[in-house]
């Protein structure tokens, strides 16, 4: 059991902030054009986001076990079908998916850390041409999948040999540093005399560029961001106290997430419009081509580069841990492989399939699926398609199979009844709804 509220807010904060707030959300508002795009995704976290962080704690305090076993119990309690347990095995593919691409990324972070660290030690090349420099670190398959190897065995460290209390105790004081240097990046983007443009640009929506693949992709981005569809705040869930307040929390989380991504987009936008960067250009190295000119103005901006790289790195493994943390806990209970041996097959097997991100850059370069580079295909699948359908059941479940007597219990009598009603048929009708209506979208059904 968490010791408290507020240790469960530290745990499922560090999943939900990483990668996905700070190298995901610039790089696809920049593709999809800014403004629109972020107030769609707004939406998103609020009427899609919000209640299924309440439907996932709810079902895995309930459950008390991993994802899988508590969905199977909880259907049996209610007189439902056992296959709703396959919410589960969903939601485990899809967090074996993202761990493959997103260790890759971490690795880039903990490259670029350690390339600032080398500069700042004086044995280092200064970084003059970020595009150049992210350009030949992506086309060096040997040096990516070095990086993305070192990142799953500190992962595996974690979630198979059980070291989480030492990180723990690293993180609560590391991710509030991280805040910081966001907030003075943020400052310095306010000195460029460019902040007035780049808040037109994420907060002026440009109606006439709203299209059917925006919303899928702020759709997807509002599950990956919040670590939603996949069981991982679900898992979290199952070790929270019984007397904290469900709705309290979730608000916390998620606002907390979504103030970071605001404030990383605030930081990086006006430096790329400052250098002359079209702010529409996106591509997934935004931050590693855009950031390293400003640590290279900046005054101590190699020590702050390096502060930044690797404790964006940190905030990245706090969220590989619960993107591997399901897949294993089912092995662990549904064989008699030991924790260690289970944590080892899943990193190893995920390990493997990113290394199909890594050539997508460099040896597969040309190798499109689904008319994507392999990378971007991975991705796809599972944010796009495999998060929004998990979150889809997930609701079905919380609001129409899960007796309304168990979420009264769980809810009701920690927020007002109006909010319950609200939140009870919101889950029922309007996220269902929201997510047929985008997923049917991608099947070009409507
Ligand atoms: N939410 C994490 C991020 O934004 C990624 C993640 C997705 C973690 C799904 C767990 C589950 O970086």
């Amino acid at each position: 059991m968490w010791s408290s509220r507020i240790a469960f807010i530290a745990a499922a904060t560090g999943s939900a902030v990483g990668l996905g707030n700070i190298w995901r959300f610039p790089y696809i508002t920049s593709e999809n054009g800014g403004g629109a795009f972020v107030l769609i995704y707004l939406a998103c976290i609020a009427l899609v986001g919000l209640p299924i962080m309440y439907a996932e704690i709810v079902i895995g305090r309930r459950g008390r076990m991993s994802p899988i076993n508590s969905l199977r119990e909880l259907s049996t309690t209610s007189n439902a079908s056992r296959n709703w347990a396959f919410i589960g095995v969903i939601g485990i593919m899809a967090g074996f998916m993202i761990l493959s691409f997103y260790s890759v990324v971490a690795g880039w972070t903990l490259h670029y850390g350690f390339h600032y660290f080398k500069e700042w030690i004086g044995v280092g090349a200064p970084i003059t041409d970020p595009g150049a420099t992210f350009g030949a670190l992506l086309g060096n398959a040997g040096e990516l999948t070095f990086w993305h190897g070192l990142f799953m065995l500190m992962t595996v460290g974690v979630v198979g040999f059980g070291v989480e209390k030492g990180l723990e105790r690293a993180v609560s004081v590391l991710m509030p540093v991280l805040m910081v240097l966001l907030l003075v990046l943020l400052g310095y983007g306010m000195n460029t005399g460019h902040f007035q443009e780049a808040v037109g640009f994420l907060f002026k929506p440009d109606w006439s560029q709203v299209s059917g693949s925006m919303f899928v992709t702020a759709l997807g981005q509002a599950f990956f961001t919040l670590s939603l569809g996949m069981c991982a705040i679900m898992t979290y869930g199952a070790y929270l106290p019984a007397n904290v307040n469900i709705p309290r929390v979730g608000v916390a989380v998620a606002g907390a997430d979504t103030f970071v991504a605001l404030v990383a987009g605030l930081a990086i936008f006006p430096i790329i419009i400052a250098n002359n960067i079209d702010p529409g250009s996106g591509g997934a190295g935004l931050i590693f081509t855009s950031l390293p000119l400003a640590f290279a103005e900046m005054p101590f901006g190699i020590f702050y580069g390096m502060l930044f790289f690797v404790l964006l790195s940190v905030a990245a493994w706090t969220s590989s841990i619960s993107l591997m943390e399901p897949a294993t806990a089912y092995l662990v209970e549904s064989t008699n492989l030991s924790r260690k041996a289970a944590a080892l097959i899943v990193a190893g097997l995920s390990w493997l399939l990113g290394l199909a991100s890594v050539f997508s850059f460099n040896l597969w370069s040309e190798v499109k699926i689904i008319g994507r580079s392999p990378m971007d295909a991975i991705d796809y699948v599972a944010t796009q398609i495999m998060l929004p359908v998990g979150g889809l059941l997930i609701a079905l479940f919380a609001g129409w199979v899960l007796s309304s007597k168990i979420t009264r219990e769980e809810l009701d009598e920690k927020m007002p009844n109006w909010a319950y009603q609200a939140w009870l048929w919101i889950t029922r009708v309007v996220t269902p709804a929201l997510i047929l209506v985008v997923l049917g979208g991608i099947l070009n059904i409507f």
